[in-house]
């Protein structure tokens, strides 16, 4: 049975940063192409008059590099304001008012965690709950006890099925990709697991900082903004076992296996690092703690994975900006050609090992790492990748693709409670550290100490941490 078409989309956080950056940008793409033909409705504490809100909408869409005339034209149109406090109970009788004949909207809650509970009951006691969908943004929760509580709440007025858990990661290109190359091909199934893969890395590198966004890192850091959620998210469809169907209940159920499977992080296993220079973020406290890099090592208890380290690194004022996913493989069990002294890749004079590469962002590219052989008579070869491109940093809009699932009430890929809250079970202990944050440069590539955390390779050889290039050339 086909879910029926949310027929209002509301948005709470109408004046705030996602909204600007991500939403009007979303919702441009999505007038154009025709997936938006319903009222609009931006709910803000500030009252702003409506036309001030369009201006906002157009300052967006220049910013974003992507201004349309008549596509900007039509939302402004469409597009309706209701600003007000989210504890008073009138706010939410004007939203039904402007909300018309609509009798299924969307609700978008683009606002902290904190006001979650008045909007819930703002929006049940206005009879604006009732056949309604609600998309909550990330970090769902600081911990695995607000994740329950938050839940509670939620599901005090919405059914599970009306919930839409987003993390924009799940939407994007590159990352829908991953689960398209592992399970459209038959040959890595084969050598997908602990016998062949020696280990698996994902690096979240950004090279700016907060962005003016100092009070919301403050609350988070960059465990719960981005660790908890984009990348267990990744981990997920790297390492879970094939689905049994292409519906949205047997990926959900696959990936929960997978987050089940996650032992807990041990914080031994964690470094946390902060940039010199974000305590004089404005918003930042004078002695802030907050983490704005995280390394980890993460394990995995299946039989698929056990042993398999899985290294999770993100950090704010890096070298570079990029998403790349290392996988790599075992070395031949012998070594049939002398290849002595031609140090390749920093393995002590031995060529390196085969890996598969997935970069996520900016550009989509998977590649495979393979040895390939000089031309002579030697038997000596080089590092040669094979590289598949696609999206050279073009239209990626995964704000778009993702509203558009939940006004249509597809869950695919949002993530369900059971979900959310196992991956906090294995965030937790990481949260209770009382460990120093370790300072780094700006432009670096984190605290040394992240480094300890890479185990040489059962052979001995060094292994170190994969740092993603800046932006690949786009010529193939
Ligand atoms: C957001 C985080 O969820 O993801 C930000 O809050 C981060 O801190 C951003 O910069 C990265 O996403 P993207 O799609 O812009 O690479």
């Amino acid at each position: 049975m086909t879910a029926p078409r949310s027929d209002a989309l509301v948005f709470f956080g109408a004046t705030g940063d996602l909204a600007y950056k991500k939403l009007f940008p979303a919702l441009q793409a999505m007038i154009k192409r025709g997936e938006l033909d319903m009222p609009v409705i931006g709910m803000a504490r500030p009252s702003w008059s409506l036309d001030r809100l369009r201006e906002r909408v157009r300052a967006s869409l220049v910013d974003a590099g992507g201004l349309d005339p008549a596509a900007f034209e039509k939302l402004s149109a469409q597009l309706r304001f209701v600003p007000g406090d989210y504890q008073n109970p009138e706010t939410y009788e004007r939203l039904r008012q402007a909300l018309g004949d609509a009798k299924r909207p969307l609700h978008y809650l683009a606002i902290p965690p904190s006001m979650f509970g008045d909007v819930m009951q703002g929006l049940a006691a206005a009879g604006c709950a009732a056949d309604a969908r609600v998309v909550v943004e990330k970090p769902f929760g600081r911990d695995l006890a607000s994740a329950q509580e938050l839940n509670r709440a939620l599901l005090k007025v919405f059914p599970e099925r009306a919930v839409f858990r987003i993390d924009h990661y799940l939407g994007k290109e590159a990352v829908q990709n991953l689960l398209y190359f592992r399970f459209a091909n038959a040959f890595l199934e084969p050598i997908w697991n602990r016998d062949h893969v020696d280990s698996v890395q994902i690096t979240m590198a950004e090279s700016f900082g907060v962005q003016g966004r100092g009070n919301f890192y403050e609350e988070v850091g960059a465990i719960r903004d981005v660790v908890q959620n984009h990348l267990l998210e990744v981990t997920a469809l790297l390492a879970m076992d094939a689905p049994v169907g292409n519906d949205a209940w047997s990926m959900r159920a696959e990936k929960l296996r997978l987050f089940r499977a996650m032992r807990p992080l041990d914080p031994a296993q964690v470094v946390r690092g902060q940039f010199r220079g974000y305590r004089d973020e404005k918003g930042v406290a004078a002695q802030s703690q907050v983490e704005t890099f995280a390394a980890l090592r993460l394990q995995i208890d299946t039989w698929r994975w056990a042993g398999v380290p899985f290294y999770i690194r993100a950090g704010k004022c890096l070298q570079v900006t990029a998403t790349e996913v290392m996988v790599r493989l075992k070395r031949p069990p012998l070594a049939i050609f002398d290849e002595g002294g031609d140090d390749n890749d920093g393995h002590g004079g031995r060529p390196p090992a085969n890996y598969f590469r997935f970069r996520l962002s900016p550009e989509v590219v998977i590649s495979a790492g393979t040895l390939v052989k000089h031309p002579g008579e030697e038997m000596r070869g080089s590092a040669t990748e094979l590289v598949a491109r696609s999206l050279l940093g073009g239209e990626d809009l995964p704000y778009a693709r993702l509203l558009g699932d939940a006004i249509r009430g597809d869950p695919a890929l949002f993530t369900s409670r059971e979900s959310v809250e196992a991956t906090w079970r294995v965030i937790d202990p990481a949260l209770r550290s009382d460990a120093p944050v370790a300072e780094y440069d700006q432009g670096s590539w984190g605290p040394d100490a992240a480094v300890g955390l890479i185990a040489d390779a059962p052979d001995g050889s060094k292994q170190g941490w994969h740092d993603p290039r800046p932006e690949e050339s786009t010529a193939c």
